[in-house]
């Protein structure tokens, strides 16, 4: 039996990642990495695993590794940098032999965005340098670590029906307003084809809604 590390469970994001997980991969197992037990519904907690901890906190991390296989990482703020350095490291420490992780970044950091609000999603670049910097770090520290990694750069995640799928290299720098946005469910499919399919292997990719089913 798998088993698969959602760290930022709570996340609207991940949410939508756990109800694809409960209705397509029935035979994982789930263990919610959530710092507000009061956050997660009734019934995940009596479905799932929930490991009550902070991602800003190491020791928190090499807890929850224990039997973990792969790994979603939607945990949000400007500290995700960090905690993706204390995650790596817990894991080289720990020796877990993670399969694959998935890590949710944001869209913008290479200037890529030409949408959003004016001065467009990139302007996130100017806004917080420092999360910036260490959002464009992130796919050296993963290449470091040897383990398996795909990097999903969305615009905007929100609620609408299922999608193909547009993803672009970090080399593509005129994403038009067209593709700013992606639905949950269309991103909870990216996600889960990346842990256990195997897509965007070692990527890291903007993603948006493409054409509808
Ligand atoms: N929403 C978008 O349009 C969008 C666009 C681009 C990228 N993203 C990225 O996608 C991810 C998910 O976004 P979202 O909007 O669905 O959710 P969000 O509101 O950003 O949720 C962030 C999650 O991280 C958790 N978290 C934050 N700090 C934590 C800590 N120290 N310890 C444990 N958990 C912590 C939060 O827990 P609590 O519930 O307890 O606060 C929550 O589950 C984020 O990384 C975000 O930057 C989102």
């Amino acid at each position: 039996m798998n088993t698969v590390l959602v760290i930022g469970a709570t996340s609207p994001t991940a949410q939508a990642f756990i109800k694809l997980m409960e209705r397509d991969y029935p035979e994982m197992t789930l263990k919610l990495f959530v710092r507000n037990r009061k956050k997660v519904p009734a019934y995940q907690k009596r479905e799932h695993v929930i490991f009550l901890g902070d991602a800003a906190k190491y020791t928190d991390y090499v807890a929850a590794l224990e039997d973990v296989d792969y790994i979603y990482d939607s945990v949000g703020g400007l500290s995700t940098g960090p905690y993706v350095k204390l995650l790596l490291r817990a894991i080289k420490e720990t020796q877990a032999t993670i399969k694959r992780i998935v890590d949710i970044s944001a869209g913008g950091i290479y200037g890529e965005y030409l949408s959003g609000n004016l001065p467009y999603l990139s302007a996130v670049r100017t806004q917080h340098p420092q999360y910036t910097h260490d959002q464009l770090d992130k796919p050296l520290l993963f290449a470091n670590s040897g383990i398996p990694f795909t990097i999903f750069r969305p615009g905007l995640i929100q609620n609408g029906p299922e999608t193909k799928i547009i993803t672009h290299g970090p080399e593509f720098r005129a994403i038009p307003e067209s593709e700013f946005a992606i639905n949950r469910e269309t991103f909870a499919r990216a996600a889960a084809n990346a842990l256990f399919n195997d897509d965007y292997h070692n990527q890291s990719v903007a993603i948006s809604n493409g054409e509808l089913l």
